[in-house]
């Protein structure tokens, strides 16, 4: 396990929206560089970059053309280098994203995979033995594309053929399924691995992978699936030991036990990651939210045997939001909702990402037209917001030049007028980020249990311990006052107030309680 990964704190870049530096209306690796102090003061120790690859981008970089180059509208591969060693000279790393699971179809791979003759390429993306092979099979296929007599099977959408990593139960009446050790799932695992060591020697410190679940193909549990990270995994602890592998799967009890230092719980398989800040349904509030009528326990209830399977293996990954997960978590949160959600994801354990822009309040925007591939999407994608000059400070383009609007509403947070106010999410963001990198206990690996978590209220009260120190957290996400009262034996010594309220803990004849106000937060030391 990279050791770094304990008190790591991460930021995702999506590049197309993130600085443009050089007036096009694109971000850029220049604007990224160009915005690193700012990371560096924001405090955190990572970066994850969406794909920055060649691409036709149509699913706005997730259709790789070129793994090994930089797409030209974000610079060269000496400018990524250069991001490389400006960030870890001022003590972040950069992960790139690995889209392991499919190609664009113009990658040139994929365009040599279609042709009629055999060639080094035929059998590295998945293909039906015919073209007339088509139905009866369980997963979609692209019919008449190639001028090989054959279909392929698209890993996402159809522009994205799948690559052959194999199938775990290959049909015997199938001969086309080819077994996970067959030359072609074998070529692809050597070039995948190929892939990461050309980015790990020019600087990378590991990657976010796609569909990280996705690659093996009739592999019911993911068994197949995980034997292949496994074996990455393996490889990296001898050649790369701290580099770092965070995935897109979403099952956290399968993804880490078998190779990923970290999985995300995201929204599409995971209704108590859902439950914290979006609503499932309809009906049902978020825990985070004002109304008091959401519930923790959803999110406890899959949490805790997640954790409990995963903690001495990995970590589990809570992002604020991502590129494909809407509305923002600014969307309908003042300062103060924003300030308990925050102080949430920065004292839990695991690794907390924040989507860019969320450490502002960035706002989704409804109703856009849809942005290379990203559909609903697009409104999660819009720049960020840097200050009062033209486009937020995001590029000097003209305005129908930039990659997407930005936010038009006259009061849209951005980072300049919230540095000069000491109230602003970001300082809160900022202090809770710093506390977290102060306290051993707060780390990645810290015990977490919760000590008040009741069906439908919204005070939430856990505990953190590591390294000989204890820290309470208590949350009230409702717009009313809510009190708890503690198990005997929770607090071991007088709190000493880290953040938040200051005098949430208090102690009557019956022992200790906590109090807070609408909307408010409380971490306090209470030894060891
Ligand atoms: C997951 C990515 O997060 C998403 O944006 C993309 O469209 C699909 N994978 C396909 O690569």
């Amino acid at each position: 396990m990279p050791p770094w990964l304990e008190n790591a704190v991460f930021y995702q870049i999506y590049p197309q929206s993130f600085s443009d530096a050089n007036g096009d209306g694109v971000g850029d690796l220049a604007g990224i560089i160009a915005r690193l102090p700012y990371l560096r003061d924001l405090g955190v120790t990572g970066l994850w970059l969406n794909p920055c690859f060649l691409s036709p981008f149509r699913d706005a970089g997730y259709d790789v053309a070129d793994f090994y180059q930089v797409a030209p509208r974000y610079g060269t591969n000496a400018d990524l280098r250069a991001l490389f060693a400006e960030a870890r000279g001022l003590g972040l790393r950069v992960m790139l994203d690995l889209v392991a699971g499919h190609t664009s179809i113009e990658h040139p791979w994929f365009q040599a995979s279609c042709q009629p003759e055999r060639n080094r390429y035929t059998d590295w993306y998945v293909w039906t033995d015919s073209v007339w092979t088509w139905s009866g099979l369980n997963q979609p296929v692209v019919a008449g594309y190639a001028a090989r007599d054959a279909n392929y099977f698209p890993n996402f959408f159809w522009f994205q053929p799948a690559l052959n990593y194999g199938y775990a139960r290959p049909d015997p009446a199938r001969p086309w399924q080819q077994p996970v050790d067959a030359p072609g799932p074998r070529a692809v695992r050597a070039e995948l691995r190929a892939i990461m060591r050309h980015w790990l020697d020019l600087g990378a410190s590991g990657f976010r992978v796609d569909m990280a679940g996705s690659l093996v193909k009739n592999d019911p549990g993911g068994h197949a699936t995980a034997a292949l990270w496994r074996e990455f995994r393996s490889w990296l602890d001898e050649a790369y030991p701290d580099a770092a592998l965070v995935s897109e799967w979403s099952d956290p009890a399968v993804a880490i036990p078998q190779g990923f230092h970290m999985d995300f719980l995201l929204p599409f398989n995971k209704p108590g990651y859902t439950s914290l800040f979006r609503r499932a349904l309809p009906a049902a509030a978020p825990y985070f939210d004002r109304s008091g009528g959401g519930s923790i326990r959803p999110f406890l209830d899959e949490f805790l045997p997640l954790h409990a399977a995963t903690r001495d293996h990995g970590f589990i990954a809570i992002p604020t939001g991502n590129h494909d997960a809407g509305p923002r978590l600014g969307n309908g949160r003042d300062v103060r909702d924003l300030a308990v959600a925050f102080a949430f994801l920065l004292t839990m354990p695991g690794v907390p990402f924040i989507y860019y822009g969320d450490e502002i309040g960035l706002r989704s925007i409804d109703g856009l037209p849809s942005k290379e591939g990203g559909y609903g999407r697009t409104a999660v994608r819009t720049p960020m917001q840097w200050d009062a000059s033209p486009n937020a400070g995001f590029s000097a383009a003209p305005a129908e030049r930039l990659y997407l609007p930005v936010d038009p509403a006259p009061d849209r947070p951005t980072v300049a007028a919230q540095t000069a106010d000491s109230a602003s999410i970001l300082h809160v963001v900022r202090r809770l980020i710093a506390l977290r990198r102060a306290h051993p206990a707060l780390g990645a690996g810290g015990d977490f249990a919760p000590v008040c978590a009741e069906a439908g209220r919204p005070i939430f009260v856990y505990r953190r311990a590591g390294s000989g120190e204890v820290i309470l957290v208590a949350l009230n996400t409702a717009g009313a006052p809510g009190e708890a009262r503690l198990p005997s034996g929770t607090m071991t010594t007088i709190p000493r107030v880290l953040a938040g309220e200051a005098a949430a803990f208090r102690q009557d004849a019956a022992g200790w309680f906590v109090r807070l106000p609408p909307v408010a937060y409380a971490v306090v030391a209470t030894g060891g």
